[in-house]
């Protein structure tokens, strides 16, 4: 993980790279599968969905900028919410970041599977997301990570197929698709819910801080200029897939941005589209292993979590129990749960921990804040606004993980005063 000689992580990133990191872990299954979802919520309106959560991420966004000028240290909210708050706090926020995670690695291996059967259609989408998310987490265990380098080129790639794909489809938009433009105001929240989706990650930077250069000043800006990069992106790409074949085709299709610009008529557009649905997909699925059992070893190097899952591999030097019990998670969920559940859940466990950053920015002190109080409580409240259009299963889903850490981490507690 790049260690200099005294133990400390080695800043080689640059504000390009950051921000590039943030967009990486921004831009997948998000825009490429969740917008047929949310578009079949919200109708037209997609676009006003999308603004709603662009705006709560953006608040939240602020309170990780105040967060990580003040501190620029690996671990992000668990370790904010746990220093500025309570131990406990902290162990929540990143419990519900691990199950956040573990509940993308599913949606986006669901996702990659839609545009690899839209490419070709003779597998079963469920054997290839099992697949994929087999061999990223073999990936994982043997150490394979993103280089700066190779992470650039990559999101070069999806920002240009989707730039490609709204230049293009921008000649081809219907007006009457945009009519009625919002049929039910709940449909548009509902779709804010599920689009949230495909902003969160925009404070991925915030975790490898240490391994940024002049981290107090270049964190803050990538985390910011990542999520309003993704943004522009979303809302042109809202636009056009729903002006090119209507909302209602859209939600009811899998791969709704390669069925939204088949109605231009050049399959090799179509192929170029689907290609960037499996970039996109594929390289949030390898960084969500990754960024996932990097947050199980901290905790459990921490004491928080089982000390096996912070253990080292001998040859690769990763924390492979952690990879493996992830990964596996991750499987039985993708062979077994369908895709707008595992993403409901994720959304919710994200707006969880995104709710205690709020929380930890509003206990900063006078003297290192950047913003007034009034940011972060915004933050708060906005997300806990959207968490109350979450659907009743994953409430319950989202609830029980919340009770099972929250009485791991009393059993823990009282066990270790005995
Ligand atoms: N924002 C990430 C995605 O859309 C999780 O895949």
């Amino acid at each position: 993980m790049g260690k200099t000689p005294e133990g400390q992580l080695k800043p080689t990133l640059g504000l390009y790279d950051a921000t590039a990191i943030g967009i990486g872990a921004i831009i997948g299954a998000g825009i490429f599968v969740v917008t047929g979802i949310a578009a079949g919520l919200a109708g037209p309106a997609l676009v006003i969905s999308m603004v709603v959560a662009a705006f709560v991420s953006l608040f939240t966004a602020l309170s990780f900028v105040e967060l990580t000028a003040w501190l620029p240290t690996e671990g992000g909210v668990y370790e904010y919410a746990s220093r500025l708050f309570s131990p406990f706090a902290g162990f929540l926020a990143g419990w519900m970041w691990v199950v956040s995670y573990i509940f993308v690695g599913p949606a986006v291996s669901l996702a990659f599977s839609y545009y690899f059967t839209a490419l070709v259609p003779i597998v079963d989408s469920r054997l290839v997301a099992a697949v994929i998310c087999v061999v990223f987490t073999l990936l994982n265990y043997a150490g394979i990570r993103h280089s700066a380098a190779f992470n650039n080129m990559l999101v070069l790639a999806k920002v240009l197929i989707l730039l490609v794909f709204s230049a293009v489809g921008l000649f081809y938009l219907k007006a009457s698709n945009f009519t009625p433009f919002m049929t039910s105001a709940t449909g548009v929240f509902y779709g804010a819910y599920f689009i949230f989706f495909a902003y969160s990650g925009f404070a991925r930077i915030a975790v490898l801080a240490e391994e940024v250069k002049d981290a107090k000043r270049v964190v803050p800006r990538s985390i910011v200029l990542a999520l309003l990069t993704s943004t522009a992106i979303y809302l042109l790409v809202g636009v056009v897939a729903v002006g090119l074949i209507g909302a209602e085709n859209l939600g009811k299709s899998k791969s709704p941005l390669a069925e939204a610009i088949s109605a231009v008529g050049s399959p090799a557009l179509t192929y170029v589209v689907s290609l960037g649905g499996l970039l996109a997909t594929a390289s949030v699925l390898l960084t969500s292993i990754l960024g996932v059992s990097r947050m199980a070893f901290a905790m459990a190097r921490n004491g928080d979590l089982p000390s096996v899952l912070s253990k080292l591999h001998s040859r690769y030097g990763t924390p492979y129990y952690s990879i493996l019990i992830v990964g596996s998670i991750m499987i039985v969920l993708t062979v077994s749960a369908d895709l707008t559940g595992v993403v409901a859940v994720s959304t919710f466990a994200s707006l969880f921990y995104y709710a205690l950053a709020n929380v930890s920015a509003l206990r900063l002190k006078a003297d290192v804040r950047v913003y007034p109080k009034i940011l972060p409580a915004v933050g708060l409240a906005t997300c806990l606004i959207l968490m109350a259009f979450v659907q009743p299963s994953a409430l319950a889903i989202g609830a029980v993980c919340l009770a099972t850490g929250a009485i791991y981490y009393m059993i823990k507690s009282t066990s270790w005063k005995m």
